[in-house]
């Protein structure tokens, strides 16, 4: 029987490319997002090499995302890798001149759709066991501060102490938790935080090598596959060509 993973955010970027990655290897795929002509499209492609069941959900939704796991086909009931990476970020301004709706969006998906899917998920990862994974996409803005980051940032901190302690409850039942915490990468993350601004998100990835959907797609197949008896808890990616900076400091 072939393993199945779940993945939230299929529709672009990261979320995507694990599509593609997973089918490659001959996984059957639950991909879900926001979008449905993208789910089809995609489902459509990966459908002719593995079984793939799509299905619109948004993820900050909980009775909509306990309603999709809940009616599951059997064939996708024994869900073996949750890929929690839908998520976005928004206002790169600084806090003093964001719309607090901006905010809200930012808590409501990466915190609490997180929590709604992981928490909607659990049961089945812990009844099929060893083996099981519950990959959840960070990022570096979790663990070191930037302008503009604000609640992005700290709801990636989120994630990657979530992560933590859910290791500690799930000791002993075989499922592993593993925080990917990208760098920068190019997706269509920028045109949503620019809210449609092709040409700063351009401006962002000129002249420099980012990460590409498939290298985090790659990442996530790599933990997904390791022995049963291996966690990896967090993993930092960044390009070859981002670094940490200086401190800032106001001068008079
Ligand atoms: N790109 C980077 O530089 C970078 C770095 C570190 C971490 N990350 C993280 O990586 C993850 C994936 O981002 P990406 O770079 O692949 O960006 P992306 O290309 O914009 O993809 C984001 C995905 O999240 C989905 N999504 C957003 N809000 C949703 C909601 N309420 N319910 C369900 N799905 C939702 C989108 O699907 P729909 O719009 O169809 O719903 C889309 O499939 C995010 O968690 C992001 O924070 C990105």
């Amino acid at each position: 029987m072939s393993k199945i993973v779940f993945i939230t955010g299929a529709t672009s970027g990261f979320g995507r490319a694990a599509a593609t990655k997973f089918a490659q290897e001959g996984w059957s795929l639950i991909i879900t997002g926001r979008r449905e002509d993208r789910l089809q499209a995609i489902a459509e492609e990966l459908s002719q090499s593995v079984p793939v069941h799509y299905q619109t959900m948004d993820v900050s939704d909980k009775e909509q995302v306990a309603a999709v796991i809940e009616s599951l086909p059997d064939a996708f009931k024994d869900v073996t890798c949750l890929i929690n990476n839908a998520g976005l970020a928004l206002a790169p301004q600084p806090s003093q001149s964001v719309e607090l709706d901006d905010w809200h969006t930012m808590i409501d998906t990466n915190i609490k759709g997180l929590v709604n899917v992981t928490h909607a998920l659990l049961p089945t990862l812990i009844r099929v066991g060893n083996g099981t994974s519950i990959i959840n996409v960070g990022s570096i803005a979790g663990a070191w501060p930037y302008p503009g980051s604000h609640v992005y940032g700290a709801t990636k901190a989120f994630v990657k102490q979530f992560s933590y302690n859910l290791r500690c409850d799930l000791l002993g039942t075989g499922v592993r938790v593993t925080d990917i915490a990208p760098g920068i990468a190019e997706t269509e993350f920028t045109l949503v935080r620019t809210k449609g601004d092709q040409a700063a998100s351009d401006a962002l990835y000129q002249g420099t090598r980012a990460l590409a959907a498939q290298d985090i797609a790659n990442t996530m197949f790599y933990v997904a596959t390791l022995p049963d008896h291996m966690n990896i808890n967090r993993m930092e990616v960044m390009p070859t060509d981002q670094a940490w900076s200086l401190f800032a400091i106001h001068r008079q």
